[in-house]
């Protein structure tokens, strides 16, 4: 069962430390009697319900780390058997053990704690490439199980695609698109995996290439690569007032030559002077323009206190320049025919404004819904500009809502409705239900209009999020991650190395050899970070480097696509710049 273990100062609740037992044992759909899981996110459930690991692999894994104390159960398995290698097993067999029937649903995730387990930090990585993962059975028929009885296969899985293979395909370079479709055949296949072959086909399918493997774990894998290498001075050909707080930045380059296209939706990290002679403030905007190679225009909201959207604003004019890292980003309008729903809130206009102008610019025969949210007119960023692109596209629908109109303020002209842009409201809209929506605004307002959107029926995997900010933590199986805490300098004396700026966060820190990676210093700071394997296996710390270069150690299994860092085994090789 879980228990609470103390790890690099933290608490992490898991189940990794299994101990063998004798007798027979009841298995159900979700454990074995006297079994748990820690961190349900990552392991456990009805298509991870009993983990597989090999006798013969023990013996490996002997021989290859030099040890002699490694005992059933010391990899996190339920069954530690004989037979069954994972390169003979296939997805979808079917196993009869005792008075329960089994299927194999997917190779074991890689997950630091088999590391920590192990007292082996790189045994994440180790399983991977050394093609041993283990694998997972979901429980077919409910009965009892022994330790010492005979495995039965009584069904092979269709396209006799092996657990080492499939492993192979998602996290070692080298696929091909027909393994990831064989993969897909498979109805078999956990859904989590199948979700990961399906976002290897769509990244193929975007015209940016062959996946590599890691586009199906992260996202940010999938990132179109960027246009140029760190940052590139821009010069400011036009400063224009959109609403009483946003302003739009045109930027184009300094000989008058086109920029790089841009694709709808991605963001641009501009270095903003400080003007008091210190090192510049580094904050990303999404591009709201209309797509084209000329310039690119960005659209800031003066925050009150905000330091650098102020400076831009009372500083910044035409014919100055800015440096500018390329375009980059994974909040992109997904190519097809179905219909389309665009949320915005506030400023969260602006990457949407420009997914519309594309719609509008290829005279889209999609369904667009355009649904905003404002406080009164005088708050509306790019009204008649979202009105003019709607009336040029055949098949629109849209709503304007406003929390408190003004007295000036039109229903029927200027806005729709009069109020919040609600759960209910969303519910009564009739939205397609097989739409791909994408969300831009507030924390507040996009975690209610996400929950809305799938209430609604769409799908939650085709309800995509931009955030404007550092985003959430993904810290699996960490008791009470740390939350709220405002990034900072990490404790300690300063370090004297390359300075390491968070974009997202606003924080640059000088490195100190003291930590041991760059996913070490921005938890000591309190950055909000993403990672599972903390060994360059599963690509969750994958982001885009903005500037600067990085050393490796360990070499990642498969390496980041290229613009982009796993920062859980590397350190900074100079000054650098993180999108995080
Ligand atoms: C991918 C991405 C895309 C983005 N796109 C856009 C975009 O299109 N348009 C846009 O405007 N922004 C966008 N942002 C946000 C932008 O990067 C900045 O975070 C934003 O401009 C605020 O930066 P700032 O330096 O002005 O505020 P900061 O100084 O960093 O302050 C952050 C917040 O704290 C508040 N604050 C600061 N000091 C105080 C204080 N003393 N008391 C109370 N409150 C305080 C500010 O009002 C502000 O809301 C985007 C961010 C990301 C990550
Ligand atoms: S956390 Fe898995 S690759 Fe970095």
């Amino acid at each position: 069962m879980p228990q609470d273990v103390p790890w690099h100062g933290r608490t992490v609740h898991t189940g990794v430390w299994k101990q063998t037992v004798t007798g027979p044992r009841m298995v159900r759909r979700l454990n074995i009697d006297g079994d748990g899981q820690g961190d349900l996110a990552g392991h456990g459930g009805e298509h991870r319900a009993v983990l597989v690991y090999q006798a013969d692999s023990y013996r490996f894994w002997a021989r290859e780390l030099g040890r002699d104390d490694l005992e059933p159960g010391g990899f996190g398995e339920n069954f530690t058997v004989d037979g069954l290698p994972d390169d003979e097993v296939c997805i979808g067999d079917r196993y009869r053990i005792g008075g329960a029937l089994f299927e194999v649903s997917q190779p074991r995730v890689t997950c630091y704690r088999v590391g920590l387990r192990m007292a082996e930090p790189r045994m994440a990585a180790l399983l991977v490439a050394h093609h041993r993962p283990g694998f997972y059975l979901r429980v077919l028929e409910e009965g009892e199980v022994e330790a010492g009885q005979e495995i039965t296969k009584v069904a092979t899985g269709p396209e006799a695609m092996t657990v080492e293979e499939i492993d192979r395909v998602l996290y070692l370079p080298g696929h091909t698109r027909e393994q990831v479709e064989r993969a897909l055949r498979i109805p078999e296949l956990s859904p989590g995996w199948q979700e990961s072959m399906r976002a290897l086909l769509v990244q193929e399918d975007s015209g940016a290439g062959p996946a590599t493997g890691s586009a199906g774990l992260n996202t940010a894998a999938a990132a179109p690569r960027p246009a140029w290498p760190g940052f590139r001075p821009l010069v400011v050909t036009d400063v224009r007032r959109e609403s009483r707080s946003v302003f739009s930045l045109s930027l184009a380059a300094e000989d008058g030559s086109d920029l790089p296209a841009a694709r709808p939706g991605q963001f641009l990290t501009v270095k903003v002077p400080s003007g008091e002679g210190g090192p510049p403030l580094i904050r990303s905007y999404s591009l709201s323009g209309e797509p084209g190679t000329a310039a690119y225009r960005i659209s800031v909201k003066a925050e009150p206190h905000g330091a650098a959207s102020r400076r831009l604003r009372d500083h910044v004019r035409t014919g100055d320049r800015l440096e500018v890292a390329a375009p980059r980003g994974t909040f992109l309008l997904a190519p097809g025919d179905g219909p389309v729903v665009l949320v915005s809130a506030g400023v969260g206009v602006t990457p949407v404004l420009a997914m519309l102008h594309e719609l509008a610019h290829e005279r889209s025969g999609r369904e667009v819904w355009w649904l905003h949210a404002a406080r009164d007119g005088s708050e509306h960023a790019f009204a008649q500009e979202s009105r003019d692109l709607l009336a040029a596209l055949p098949r629109t629908r849209s709503r304007v809502f406003y929390s408190r109109p003004a007295a000036g303020d039109r229903q029927g002209t200027d806005y729709t409705d009069a109020g919040h842009l609600s759960a209910a409201s969303v519910a009564d809209l009739g939205l397609p239900e097989d739409a791909d929506a994408y969300l831009c605004g507030p924390d507040a307002f996009m975690q209610a209009a996400e929950a809305a959107l799938v209430d609604a029926g769409l799908a939650a995997s085709h309800v995509h999020t931009e955030v404007f900010g550092a985003g959430p933590s993904t810290t699996p199986g960490i008791t009470a991650p740390a939350t709220g805490t405002a990034p900072h300098q990490p404790p300690g004396p300063p370090g004297t190395g390359p300075t390491v700026s968070f974009a997202r966060s606003g924080l640059d820190v000088p490195w100190s050899d003291a930590q041991g990676s760059l996913l070490d210093l921005a938890e000591a700071c309190d950055v909000p970070v993403r990672w599972s394997c903390r060994t360059g296996v599963c690509h969750t710390c994958e982001l885009a480097l903005l500037s600067g270069s990085v050393a490796y150690d360990p070499d990642p299994v498969e390496p980041p696509a290229e613009g982009n860092v796993l920062i859980c085994c590397s350190k900074p090789a100079e000054d650098t710049v993180l999108d995080l």
